[in-house]
């Protein structure tokens, strides 16, 4: 009985405690999208052919629901609707993403399509007129088809390219576009891209596509970054950040030094693979990647490491190149050491970690089989990254929760994102982590790359079985809305 009591007084104290808490004045909230998973009109308005197109135009099969983004949310002609849908929400910025073959059909900045430009300049307008502040994202995964056809981000000159892409973009947008993000979750694009060959381009160079991928990548951002600040900055006063996605990674067993090791070498090389080289003081790959991708290279044969090495000019120029660290979390894991039997995997960024990452058995599913619901990670996650890169500005770019159902009484969302905002409260007013913004995703349900339309992370439904493409706010909406409004998670 009197443990009883004890458990209720700290649940009480903890409920009440975080509930006490609410988000700074200045504390601001949006919802996110990308251009494949919402615009449709693949091939109008001048628009170029992208890697999305061509994979689920020729292999379809690797949709689940052997589907495409061609229609998708047909968001480019519903720009009107779509930003009454953001006014009636309240937020204060909308992240969505430029669809590099609209603006360049080649890839190359040396064709601009008008029609590109017109489209984005209007969705920019309207929400400037709301006050809603545009949120952009260059490159969320629809590399230009062409661009792959020269061998995609595993070729280094892409990184020229790419600042070519976001040099247009400044120059047009940036009079009222403030705030840019260069890509979305490199770790997906590199390794799922050209390694494991679960997103488009779906190549696989086995052990070194990723690394050579993520290595250009790198190098574009610090490029768009430093062109930014030499060319317009002065002017246009805006803001250049990259996001990158990560799960917490905790050890199976807290006793366990060997759990300890994998969990901390997991984060490092999957999440510190793109953080480090920016975000900390040496500027380089985490130094256990660098030893450990070394190692198991040589022990395969390999005369010299499969990842890449930055020259000092390199790491110099990528060192600093970001105004603040975008964040998308949606899940945790524990880590434990793999057991023997796995260690002849083949190689990827995966395979190098060798760690095996799992989910309690406790925690709530979702209609993603890698999307399971643990709220503590993210407060750990802030925290971690608030100690190893010495307290950055960090905006939660994404964060949110599938269903399969689509259902409008969506309550299984609503305790999500309740619970996820608890934490990143008590991140912010206990541990003092410096978070700016909070984006869920997604405004509506949407593409969601090989999962196709089986997946539903929207806070409005969309039915894809009308050709107008229909949204309906679920109760997540209608939550949100609220928290927007009263700066309050209210239970
Ligand atoms: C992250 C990606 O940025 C987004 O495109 C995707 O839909 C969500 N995760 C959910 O999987």
């Amino acid at each position: 009985m009197k443990s009883l009591i004890v458990i209720l007084t700290l649940l009480y104290a903890c409920v009440v405690k975080a509930q006490e808490y609410e988000f700074p004045e200045d504390f601001q909230f949006g919802v996110a999208t990308a251009s494949y998973q919402i615009e449709g009109a693949w091939d109008h308005g001048g628009k170029g052919e992208n890697i999305w197109d061509r994979m689920t135009h020729e292999r379809s099969y690797l949709i689940e629901d052997g589907s495409n983004g061609d229609h998708a949310c047909l968001s480019y002609y519903k720009t009107e609707e779509d930003v009454q849908l953001l006014k009636d929400l309240g937020v204060h910025f909308y992240r969505f993403s430029i669809s590099w073959s609209r603006i360049l059909p080649t890839g190359h900045a040396n064709k601009i399509n008008q029609e590109g430009i017109d489209y984005y300049n209007d969705l920019i307008d309207r929400l400037i007129a709301a006050e809603i502040t545009p949120f952009i994202t260059m490159f969320h995964w629809d590399l230009p088809q062409p661009l792959q056809e020269i061998g995609g981000w595993p070729n280094a000159l892409l990184a020229d390219i790419f600042v070519d892409y976001a040099d247009v973009l400044y120059k047009v947008f940036g009079d009222r576009v403030k705030d840019w993000i260069t890509f979305n979750e490199p770790a997906q694009i590199c390794e799922q891209g050209y390694a494991t060959a679960d997103k488009a381009p779906a190549y696989t160079q086995e052990g070194i596509g990723g690394y050579l991928c993520a290595h250009t990548l790198l190098i574009a951002h610090g490029k768009a970054y430093r062109l930014y600040y030499q060319d317009y900055h002065e002017e246009q006063q805006g803001r250049v950040g990259i996001t990158i996605d990560t799960g917490m990674y905790m050890p199976a067993d807290e006793e366990s030094p060997d759990d300890e090791e994998a969990a901390e070498r997991t984060i490092q090389m999957y999440y510190g693979w793109h953080a480090h080289p920016i975000f900390s003081a040496d500027g380089d790959y985490p130094q256990i990647m660098k030893d450990r991708v070394l190692a198991k290279s040589l022990e395969e044969g390999f005369p010299k490491s499969r990842l890449p090495s930055f020259t000092d000019a390199e790491i110099a120029m990528i060192r600093g190149s970001s105004d603040f660290l975008g964040l998308n979390h949606y899940t945790s894991s524990y880590c434990t050491t793999i057991p023997d039997e796995w260690v002849l995997q083949r190689p990827s960024n995966y395979a190098d970690i060798e760690a095996w990452c799992y989910a309690s058995p406790d925690w709530e599913t979702s209609g993603s089989s890698w999307l399971t619901v643990y709220p503590e990670g993210l407060r750990k996650l802030l925290i971690w990254i608030k100690e190893r890169y010495n307290n950055p500005e960090i905006i939660i770019t994404e964060n949110g929760f599938s269903d399969k159902d689509g259902s409008l009484n969506d309550c299984r969302r609503v305790n999500y994102f309740n619970s996820y905002l608890e934490q990143v409260l008590l991140a912010i007013h206990v541990d003092k982590v410096n978070v700016t913004r909070y984006t869920a995703w997604s405004l509506m349900d949407n593409f969601e790359w090989r999962r196709g339309y089986t997946e539903r992370f929207g806070i409005h439904h969309v039915d894809f079985d009308d050709d107008e493409r229909p949204r309906t706010a679920k109760m997540s909406a209608y939550v949100l809305k609220n928290i927007i409004l009263t700066k309050k998670i209210n239970w």
